[in-house]
C-alpha cells in the first residue's frame, strides 16, 4: 500500500488511489475497533499532539481515540486558553513544538491556510483537522467510507450537499473528494450561502431543495455556521427550516433508499428534523462517527509509515 504524502493537509492533493488506500486500510480498523481488544501497534513509540485552536468535541475525541488505539502517546494541548490569546505567533508555536519532538501533529485552526503554514515549519507529519472554511480532509474521508459501506460503491452516485456551503470546510473537502471519485455533486442552499465561483468546481447548484433532492442517493446536511456569519445570511431560522430543513416530506423527493448524513454538531429543528436524524433506516449519522475513528487510524498509520521510512533514509 503506497501513500506518497508526508502530511494530510487536504483532499486537494490526493489521487483516487490515495483515497482508496486510506479507505481500504480504514476497513481493517473498523474490524479492529469492533473487536474485544481494539488495539494495534502501528503508532507504538510515536508522540501525537492534538492542537485545537477552535472548539471541537467529536473530532478531537476521535483523533485521540485513534492515536491511543494504535499505541501512540497522545497529548491534547488546550490552545484556546493559552498561547494564541497571549499573542504568540504560529511560527513560535511551531518552534516550541519542534522542541518536544512530536511525530504526528493534529491541528484545527480558525484561519484557512494556517495548518499548511505550520506544516512547513515543523519536523513531523501534520494532519489538518479543519482550517477555517478551507478543508477538513478526515471528515470527507469518513463520509466517503460511510457512503461506500452503505451504497456498496463510491462512484456514479448523486450526492446532494445542503445548507451553509459558503462557510463549510466539510462541504469543500467533500466536493473535492466526491468529484475526484466521479460522483455527481449537487449543492442546495440559499444563494447567500453559496460561495462565489462555485461553478468552477463542476457541481450543480439549486436553491429549490425539492428539485435538488430529486433522485439523490445521498443527502448530506450541513450546520448553519453562525460563528462564521457576520450579518444577515438568512431571514430567520424558522424560515430557513421551512425552505431548507430536511423533513420527511422533502426527503421523499430523494431516492427511496437515500441515506441521510450530517457531520455534527446538529441544530435539530434548524437544518434537520430530529426524527429524520434518529431514523435508523435512513440516517447514517452514528456510522459517520464510528468511521471517523477508523479513518483517522488509517491516515495516521500511513503517514507514520512514511515518516519512519524518511527518517530511516536520512
Ligand atoms: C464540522 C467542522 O468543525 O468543520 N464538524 C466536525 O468536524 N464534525 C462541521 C461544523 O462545525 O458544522
Amino acid at each position: 500500500m503506497t501513500f506518497p504524502h508526508a502530511h494530510l493537509l487536504g483532499i486537494e492533493p490526493l489521487s483516487p488511489a490515495d483515497i482508496t488506500a486510506i479507505l481500504d486500510l480504514a476497513e481493517d480498523y473498523v474490524t479492529l475497533n469492533r473487536s474485544a481488544t481494539k488495539h494495534g501497534d502501528a503508532l507504538a513509540g510515536l508522540t501525537q499532539i492534538n492542537m485545537f485552536f477552535e472548539n471541537s468535541t467529536r473530532t478531537q475525541a476521535s483523533f485521540e481515540l485513534a492515536g491511543k488505539r494504535l499505541g501512540a502517546d497522545v497529548m491534547n494541548m488546550a490552545m484556546q486558553a493559552s498561547s494564541l490569546k497571549k499573542g504568540e505567533t504560529l511560527i513560535d508555536t511551531a518552534l516550541t513544538l519542534n522542541a518536544m519532538h512530536p511525530d504526528l501533529l493534529v491541528v484545527r485552526h480558525p484561519h484557512s491556510g494556517a495548518v499548511d503554514l505550520l506544516a512547513q515549519k515543523v519536523r513531523c507529519a501534520v494532519l489538518n483537522a479543519g482550517d477555517g472554511r478551507h478543508e477538513h480532509p478526515t471528515q470527507a474521508l469518513l463520509d466517503a467510507l460511510t457512503i461506500r459501506r452503505a451504497k456498496g460503491r463510491l462512484h456514479r452516485l448523486t450526492v446532494a450537499i445542503c445548507g451553509d456551503i459558503a462557510h463549510s470546510r466539510v462541504a469543500r473537502s467533500n466536493i473535492l473528494l466526491l468529484g475526484r471519485m466521479e460522483n455527481r455533486v449537487r449543492l442546495i442552499g440559499p444563494p447567500t450561502l453559496m460561495p462565489a465561483g462555485i461553478d468552477a468546481f463542476g457541481v450543480e447548484v439549486y436553491d429549490d431543495m425539492r428539485r435538488g433532492l430529486e433522485g439523490a442517493d445521498v443527502v448530506m446536511m450541513l450546520r448553519l455556521q453562525k460563528e462564521r456569519m457576520d450579518g444577515g445570511f438568512i431571514p430567520s431560522e424558522r424560515e430557513y427550516y421551512h425552505r431548507y430543513g430536511l423533513d420527511a416530506e422533502k426527503l421523499a423527493h430523494a431516492k427511496p433508499d437515500a441515506i441521510v448524513m450530517h457531520p455534527g454538531p446538529m441544530n435539530r429543528g434548524v437544518e434537520i428534523d430530529g426524527e429524520i436524524a434518529d431514523d435508523i433506516n435512513r440516517s447514517v449519522i452514528q456510522d459517520q462517527v464510528e468511521m471517523g475513528v477508523a479513518v483517522r487510524m488509517a491516515a495516521m498509520d500511513l503517514l507514520a509509515r512514511n515518516l519512519r521510512a524518511r527518517r530511516a533514509a536520512a
